[in-house]
């Protein structure tokens, strides 16, 4: 089947206005990505992979894959704050990581970081939770974060102003499936 079709296959027929990212290109950022997470903690170090439900489950499963060192992998689902809400409340868990943080080295992997909102919120309530060190790593930041409370350490591309989709990232839960990151 021809690229171009294949592609209306995978989204129903929707016409993307253009593949950002294609596969190869995020394989190879991955890969790199992966070998800089491990070269940054010394060996023997507790590490774990807190990956950020749901956007972030295609990135996270590809990149502990190049990570070569150990660690552990948990999931984090934080309620969407929506539209119409107050910016001063917490964030609402809907899972929690069942392993303790205290004393390990912690990395939030992240989707996309847009408003910024998400991770303002999240960093100091996992903070409270005695890590020995969090770390961001999103896969794609749009730099358009007015008050972010920390950079991220690792940024797989600095994406464009474009409601982006695939690999992980929907559009009212479609297009997650596509192995590429498309723009609508
Ligand atoms: P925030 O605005 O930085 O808090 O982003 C919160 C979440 O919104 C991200 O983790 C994504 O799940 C989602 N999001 C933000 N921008 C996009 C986009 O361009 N495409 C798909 N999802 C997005
Ligand atoms: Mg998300």
């Amino acid at each position: 089947m021809p690229d171009s079709l294949l592609t209306l296959a995978r989204t129903g027929g929707r016409e993307l206005a253009r593949i950002v990212y294609d596969e190869p290109t995020i394989a190879a950022r991955v890969d790199e990505m992966g070998q800089e997470i491990a070269d940054a903690y010394e060996n023997g170090e507790p590490l774990l992979v807190l990956g950020l439900l749901k956007g972030s489950f295609i990135f996270l499963s590809d990149l502990v894959r190049h990570i070569p060192r150990p660690l552990h992998v948990d999931f984090i689902v934080a309620s969407s704050y929506g539209s119409g809400t107050t910016t001063s409340g917490q964030v609402n868990l809907l899972y929690d990581p069942s392993i303790s943080l205290e004393g390990k080295h912690i990395i939030l992997v992240e989707d996309i970081v847009d408003s910024g909102t998400t991770l303002s919120r999240l960093v100091p309530m996992l903070e409270e939770r005695g890590p020995k060190s969090l770390e961001i790593c999103t896969l794609l930041h749009k730099h358009i974060a007015a008050n972010l409370i920390r950079e991220p350490r690792w940024i797989g591309f600095d994406a464009p102003n474009e409601f982006l989709i695939g690999y992980g990232l929907d559009h009212s839960e479609d297009f997650r499936n596509l192995p590429f990151i498309g723009s609508l």
